[in-house]
């Protein structure tokens, strides 16, 4: 054990700041080693479970999670039930919700044989990680985190409760419990990470290294809103979920907000509506939205809207059968959890000692 003092506060701030550039930066030099060594990387990243998945996961993140694990890369995924109760104060279905996004993932490529899945709750060595870490984090760090800020506001609660303010924390144990070095996120969780990267520098440089630290991986998926030209929520009703069925999604498309301009095109900052129809589509047949509007020309939003139907519903076709099938062989999702608990369980044991023998609590 070194006797270096590491003051939470000092020295960090331009870490905290680390720009965007500099992340984006590193993950195309992290993109290009998972090409040529996958071995070297292991994933992880993670969902709360508040509620079946939808098209905004499927662009936004699942995608790039199948990539990765057909790419070789060791993948974690942890279901953070424990963040469920950060911005609510009910949590009535998280095992059902659980089951639900198990089998969006599944159904998706997803193969728990290859990649682990674990519930937060399940892991008692992620919480004894927890002590060491929030020692090496300052209250006024966790209070300037912009994404606590921010979950904070949109669920609209006024008194922050312990667990959100210490989040970034719990998400650091996450991460380096299993010693990921690679973390995919949107660029809302950037300062997650951010956090959990100066957690792993302090405790090495007071205690000797044990913590390699994680980077992002920032992926370039477009942001798909949802039907009203919100951000697409399960909570905002304006969601095409990967469960639906062809019906449920053909009724949602035409609900549909555009507006009443006949000759369709994309310009996503004057027809939001008219251009998130378009991305959707182009995003489920790889042509290019420009391209899909030029053909649609002066047909109108109604046969647009009829293109996208389609598009959707062909590109969800493969993955909601696999999806029915799982249920119709009444499938036990939650024994992939209950395998993934052991697994992780063994790791974080395996972590949790060599910290014990860092930081000298070995008796
Ligand atoms: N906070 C993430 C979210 O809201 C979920 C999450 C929990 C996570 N622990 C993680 C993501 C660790 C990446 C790594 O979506």
């Amino acid at each position: 054990m070194t006797t270096t003092t590491v003051r939470p506060d000092a020295h960090h701030d331009s870490d905290l700041t680390r720009s965007r550039a500099t992340a984006v930066a590193r993950s195309a030099a992290i993109e290009a080693q998972i090409r040529t060594d996958p071995s070297r990387h292991r994933v992880l990243t993670g969902d709360r479970p508040t509620g079946p998945l939808h098209l905004g996961h499927l662009f936004g993140s699942l995608r790039n999670r199948v990539r990765l694990q057909e790419a070789g890369v060791t993948t974690f995924i942890v279901i953070a039930d424990y963040q469920v109760i950060t911005d609510r104060e009910v949590a009535d279905h998280i095992a059902s919700d659980v089951c639900e996004i198990i089998c969006d993932q599944l159904a998706c490529g997803m193969d728990p044989q290859r990649s682990t899945f674990f519930a937060h709750s399940a892991i008692p060595e992620l919480n004894q990680l927890m002590l060491p870490f929030l020692s090496l984090t300052s209250v006024a760090e966790l209070q300037r985190n912009p994404t606590v800020k921010a979950e904070a506001e949109a669920a609209g609660i006024r008194s922050l409760s312990g667990l959100l303010l210490t989040y970034p924390v719990h998400q650091a144990a996450d991460i380096l419990a299993v010693g990921g070095t690679v973390v995919p996120v949107g660029l809302d969780q950037l300062p997650h990470l951010e956090a959990t990267r100066l957690i792993a520098r302090r405790f090495n440089d007071r205690y000797g290294h044990v913590f390699t630290e994680p980077d992002a991986l920032l992926s370039e998926a477009p942001v798909v809103l949802g039907l009203d030209g919100q951000k697409m929520s399960k909570s905002r009703n304006n969601a095409i979920q990967l469960r639906h069925t062809a019906d449920q999604t053909r009724q949602l498309i035409r609900s549909a907000r555009t507006d009443s301009q006949r000759r369709i095109s994309y310009d996503p900052v004057n027809r939001p509506g008219v251009s998130n129809l378009l991305l959707i589509t182009s995003l489920c047949t790889d042509e290019a939205p420009e391209v899909i509007a030029e053909r649609i020309g002066d047909a109108g939003a109604g046969e647009l809207k009829r293109v996208a139907c389609d598009a959707v519903n062909e590109h969800l076709a493969g993955l909601r059968a696999r999806r029915a099938d799982f249920a119709a062989a009444g499938q036990d999702v939650l024994q992939v959890v209950r395998d993934g608990n052991v697994r992780v369980r063994a790791q974080a044991t395996e972590m949790l000692e060599r910290v014990r023998e860092a930081m000298g609590t070995v008796y």
